[in-house]
C-alpha cells in the first residue's frame, strides 16, 4: 500500500479539469448495454470502479470498443439481451452491485454471483435484497445480508411500492431498473431526495418516469431504452477536495471547471458558504442533461463552525468526511447529525474520519449518526491511514496542506477507486505529494 506525505504549503492556486463523474459513468455503461443501439459514451471515468462496471456489461455481451477516460462505444444487447456470465466481481464498487442487481434481476439468462472486495464484502444488501424479493426475484445474500449475492433472473416481476427509511440513490436505482421488466408501476419513496441521475438518463433514453410528491415511479414492462450518445460531466465529488483545499489555501483562486453541478449533489457548497467561504459559480451549457459550471473560490479566514442539519446530508453523502478538515479549521463546534449511513460505506466513515482528525491533533468525536469537530484553526499534522477508503485518503491530502507538519497517508493509493489522477491534480496546484 503506498504511502505518501504531503508536506504544507503556503497557498493554492490555478485550475483543475474535474475528473468525470463517477456515478454517471456506471449508470452510461449499464444503460447503454441495455439499449437497442450502439451508443458513444464520451469521456467516461477511468477509475477502479468504473473499470469494474465496464467489465461487467462486456461479461454479459455487450461489445465495447475504446478506452475509459477517452471515449467507449458500447453495442447494446436491448433490455432483455444479456448474458451474464455465472460470476462478476464489483471490486470495491457498491453502485455496480447495487444498480447491476436490479438489471439482472430481469435478464432470463442470468445466474450470477455477485462479489467484491474486503470492503464491499462489509456492506449491507438487504436493502436490495428485501425488496427485489418482494417484486418476485431470486435474490440471495450471505447471511448478515452482505455480499456475495446470487441473483437468478426469469421470474416474473411485478411493481412494488417501496419506502426508503434513508435517502439512497443506490437502492432507488436498483428498484426503478428492476421496474423496467416488472408488469404494473414501481414506486420510489425516498425521505429526502438522493442524486437522481438514473432518473434524468432513464429519460433521456425514452423512460417515462411517473413523480407524485416526493416519490418516483416507473411503469413495466418497457419495451426498450435508446440511450442517446453523451459526454460525461466532471464529478462534483471529486472537485470537493480541490474546493476545499482552495478555501484554506486557495491565493488568488482556485478554479474547477466542467463540474456537474447537480442539486442533488452540491450541498456541500451551502454548508461552506455557510461556513463564510465565498464561492462564484460560472454556469456553462448542461451536459448529458445535468447542469454543469465552473467553480471558484478562494481563502477564507475566520472559518464559522457549522452544524449540517440531516436533510442536507443526502445531497453531500460523499463529502461530509471534508466537512471534518473545514470544521478543524473553524472556530467553534461543527456537527453533522442524521449520517448514521458513513458507517456502510466504504469504510465506517464516522469512525475513520474521527480517528484521522484525532491522528492529526484535532479535537473530534464520532456520535452515534455523525460527528462533532471543535476547531482551533490549524491543524497539526501527524500521520493516518485510508483505511483502504478512497474519501479517506483524498481527506489526509488536503489536511497534509494545512497542516503544520504535513500529513503521511498510508493507503494513499485508495484514491484509484475513483480519481487515479487526484496527486497530479493537487501538484498542479502547487501541492507537492512525494
Ligand atoms: C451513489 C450513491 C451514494 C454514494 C455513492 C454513489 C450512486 O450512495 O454514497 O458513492 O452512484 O448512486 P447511497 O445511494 O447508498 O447513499
Amino acid at each position: 500500500m503506498a504511502v505518501v506525505r504531503v508536506a504544507p504549503v503556503p497557498l493554492l492556486r490555478g485550475t483543475v479539469e474535474v475528473p468525470p463523474d463517477k456515478s454517471l459513468t456506471h449508470r452510461a455503461l449499464m444503460l447503454a448495454a441495455l439499449s437497442d443501439r450502439r451508443v458513444r459514451i464520451g469521456r467516461p471515468l477511468d477509475s477502479a470502479d468504473t473499470a469494474a462496471t465496464l467489465a461487467a456489461v462486456e461479461a454479459c455481451g455487450a461489445e465495447a470498443t475504446g478506452h475509459l477516460g477517452e471515449e467507449v462505444v458500447i453495442t447494446g444487447r436491448g433490455l432483455r439481451g444479456l448474458r451474464p456470465p455465472p460470476a462478476i466481481d464489483c471490486a470495491n464498487a457498491g453502485t455496480l452491485m447495487r444498480l447491476f442487481a436490479g438489471v439482472l434481476a430481469g435478464q432470463a439468462a442470468a445466474h450470477v454471483v455477485m462479489d467484491g472486495d474486503e470492503s464491499l464484502r462489509t456492506r449491507p444488501m438487504t436493502r436490495i435484497a428485501r425488496p427485489l424479493r418482494a417484486m418476485g426475484a431470486q435474490v440471495f445474500t450471505a447471511p448478515g445480508g452482505t455480499p456475495p449475492l446470487v441473483v437468478s433472473g426469469g421470474a416474473a416481476l411485478t411493481g412494488i411500492t417501496h419506502r426508503l427509511d434513508v435517502a439512497s440513490a443506490q437502492v432507488k436505482s436498483c428498484l426503478l431498473l428492476a421496474g423496467l421488466f416488472a408488469e404494473g408501476t414501481t414506486w420510489v419513496h425516498e425521505p429526502s431526495l438522493s442524486r437522481d441521475h438514473t432518473e434524468r438518463m432513464l429519460e433521456a433514453a425514452g423512460v417515462a418516469l411517473l413523480r407524485e410528491g416526493g416519490a418516483v415511479g416507473v411503469t413495466g414492462p418497457v419495451t426498450g431504452l435508446a440511450l442517446p450518445d453523451l459526454d460525461v460531466p466532471g464529478d462534483f465529488s471529486s472537485a470537493a477536495p480541490h474546493l476545499v483545499a482552495g478555501a484554506l489555501l486557495g491565493d488568488p483562486e482556485v478554479r474547477l471547471a466542467g463540474v456537474n453541478l447537480n442539486p442533488a449533489r452540491t450541498g456541500l457548497l451551502a454548508v461552506m458558504r455557510r461556513m463564510g467561504v465565498e464561492i462564484a459559480e460560472e454556469s456553462a451549457s448542461p451536459v448529458a442533461g445535468e447542469p454543469c459550471g465552473t467553480l471558484v473560490v478562494r481563502r477564507t479566514d475566520g472559518l464559522r463552525a457549522t452544524e449540517v442539519a440531516p436533510e442536507e446530508v443526502p445531497s453531500m453523502i460523499d463529502e461530509l468526511p471534508l466537512v471534518g478538515v473545514l470544521g478543524a479549521m473553524a472556530t467553534g463546534t461543527t456537527v453533522v447529525r442524521g449520517a448514521a449511513e458513513l458507517r456502510v460505506k466504504e469504510s465506517d466513515r464516522i469512525a475513520t474520519v474521527v480517528g484521522a482528525l484525532r491522528a492529526l491533533g484535532a479535537d473530534a468525536r464520532e456520535l452515534e449518526d455523525g460527528f462533532e469537530v471543535t476547531g482551533s484553526g490549524r491543524l497539526a499534522g501527524g500521520a493516518m491511514e485510508s483505511s483502504g477508503d478512497h474519501r479517506l485518503a483524498m481527506l489526509g491530502a488536503v489536511a497534509g496542506l494545512v497542516s503544520e507538519q504535513g500529513v503521511v497517508v498510508g493507503g494513499f493509493d485508495a484514491v484509484a477507486v475513483s480519481y487515479p489522477r487526484f496527486a497530479r491534480d493537487l501538484a498542479g496546484l502547487g501541492a507537492v505529494p512525494a
